[in-house]
């Protein structure tokens, strides 16, 4: 294979407008909504240690991986890992990371989509006023009414598939780089103004040390494999979304650094959130670990406080939305361009088709909170007790696909993949480069190890949790 290869679907216009681009992907409902519910769930400081341990040691190297094989490859994932297997000489069956990579796709963009339609209504619905002075149990019994109603989820899930696949069917560049260009900048300073407000309720300091003081005694084995889930959730990573930005990824381009300025970036949004949601959570006696709806029961809170807070509250749920859609975008291209590149699909046609297949797939979503709420297939197996459709869906795909998607990213580079090739991507021309040296210990012993062992303690094999508070007291 040509290293000057470039892929059919065109270029990124540089290192810039690929930051922007996996920032978009990355920086989503993942950093807003995901992470501080499962914070409040799991206990606060501990799984944010956690989390961040595995964003240093387990994300930021597969992304560098991930990124690396996109480029190399440069195809979908489907195609790349095909190719870059035969280049190694390895197993042809590798093409099927990219297989369950597609589907990993399409099933969290299923759910993905609901909660952005969540997020949809509550720009009208803060735009309309209703919050204005809302109580701690008005913004909840709000949030229950909008959830209980199965027409209203289906419409905003609707209108949010249509605008995703829109751009998709567009293809991903132009419209994509622009929009990024201008949503992250603006969605930081609306998060640092609802920090400000969070910093003078008098609660802030609780709230940070819910989120900064770890107790691992709050912490399960199911737990760290959450935070772990997580940490692959919230890059991006595991499923060949950043794969297949890396394949549209000019040469040149120094991998470890962007990896790691993406995965910053990442990092501080998911933070500040935190930071905002739990004083508010706090201040206004509300439950950390409400699961799903907790920011939909606490920024309207905020927002109804706050001076200009309609008009704050409007624009932050218009940006959230933005952010879910530049996400969005990134979790459904692998399919598409794997519709494009092997069915020979105008991108038109494989945006709709896939859009059609997800849309139906998010049906048990928008079910599992009203109709279908006691509908527990698992029940049986005692750690999905209380697990809808759509917890279930959270737990294969965060949990379960993303993690062993990213094991066998980590051994494919760390193990199979030619030495050269991956120093030539790294542009390291030195074998004993110490970061070069530090990233292959990341990639061929820790994530991979961490990850089994994580897996094998959640099924209560191997007991890490007494690890970690013999380390950390
Ligand atoms: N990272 C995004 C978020 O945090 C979600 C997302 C986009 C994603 N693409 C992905 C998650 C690929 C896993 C895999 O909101």
């Amino acid at each position: 294979m040509s290293t000057s290869r470039t892929s059919m679907h065109g270029e990124w216009s540089g290192r810039f407008a690929f930051i922007l681009a996996a920032t978009g992907s990355a920086v989503g409902l993942g950093n807003i909504w995901k992470f501080p519910y499962i914070t409040g769930e799991n206990g606060g400081g501990a799984f944010v240690l956690i989390y961040l341990i595995c964003i240093a040691c387990i994300g930021i190297p597969i992304m560098m991986a991930e990124v690396m094989l996109g480029r190399r490859g440069r195809q979908s994932p489907i195609n790349a890992m095909r190719d870059l297997a035969e280049e190694a000489d390895a197993s042809k069956y590798w093409k099927y990371l990219g297989w369950s990579g597609v589907i990993a796709g399409l099933l969290i963009l299923s759910y993905y989509s609901v909660i952005a339609g969540w997020a949809l209504a509550y720009v009208f619905r803060t735009a309309s006023g209703v919050f204005t002075d809302v109580t701690g149990d008005g913004a909840r019994s709000l949030f229950g009414q909008f959830i209980a109603d199965p027409e209203k989820l289906l419409a905003w899930h609707t209108l949010f598939m249509v605008i995703t696949m829109t751009v998709v069917a567009r293809g991903v560049k132009g419209g994509l780089e622009k929009a990024v260009r201008f949503l992250m900048p603006t969605l930081l300073v609306i998060l640092i103004i609802l920090l400000g407000y969070a910093m003078n309720l008098g609660e802030f300091s609780r709230g940070a040390e819910f989120l900064f003081n770890p107790d691992f005694s709050k912490i399960s084995a199911a737990g760290v494999l959450t935070a772990m889930g997580h940490a692959f959730f919230t890059l991006s990573l595991g499923m060949g979304a950043i794969m297949v930005y890396g394949s549209y990824l000019p040469r040149k381009v120094s991998i470890a650094k962007t990896s790691i300025i993406i995965a910053l970036m990442d990092t501080l949004v998911a933070l500040v959130a935190g930071l905002i949601i739990f004083p508010i959570v706090f201040a206004n006696g509300l439950e950390p670990g409400s699961g799903p709806g907790l920011i939909f029961q606490t920024l309207p809170i905020a927002f109804g406080h706050m001076p200009g807070g309609t008009f704050f509250g409007t624009l932050f749920f218009i940006l959230l939305v933005f952010a879910a859609w530049t996400s969005s975008i990134s979790l459904i291209e692998p399919a598409v361009a794997w519709l494009v590149e092997n069915r020979g699909h105008t991108r038109i046609y494989a945006s709709v088709v896939m859009g059609v297949v997800t849309w139906m797939l998010g049906l048990l979503t928008v079910l599992s909170f009203n109709l279908w709420s006691d509908f527990k297939p698992l029940s049986s197996i005692s750690i999905f007790e209380n697990s809808t459709m759509f917890d279930l869906l959270d737990y294969l795909t965060a949990n379960i696909m993303l993690p062993i998607g990213g094991l066998l990213i980590a051994v494919f580079v760390g193990w199979i993949m030619k030495r050269e090739i991956t120093m030539a991507e790294l542009d390291i021309h030195n074998p004993i480069h110490k970061g070069y040296r530090v990233w292959q210990i990341l990639v061929k012993y820790v994530a991979p190890v961490a990850v089994v062992i994580v897996f094998l303690k959640a099924t209560g094999i191997f007991d890490i949790a007494t690890v970690f508070k013999a380390i950390f007291g």
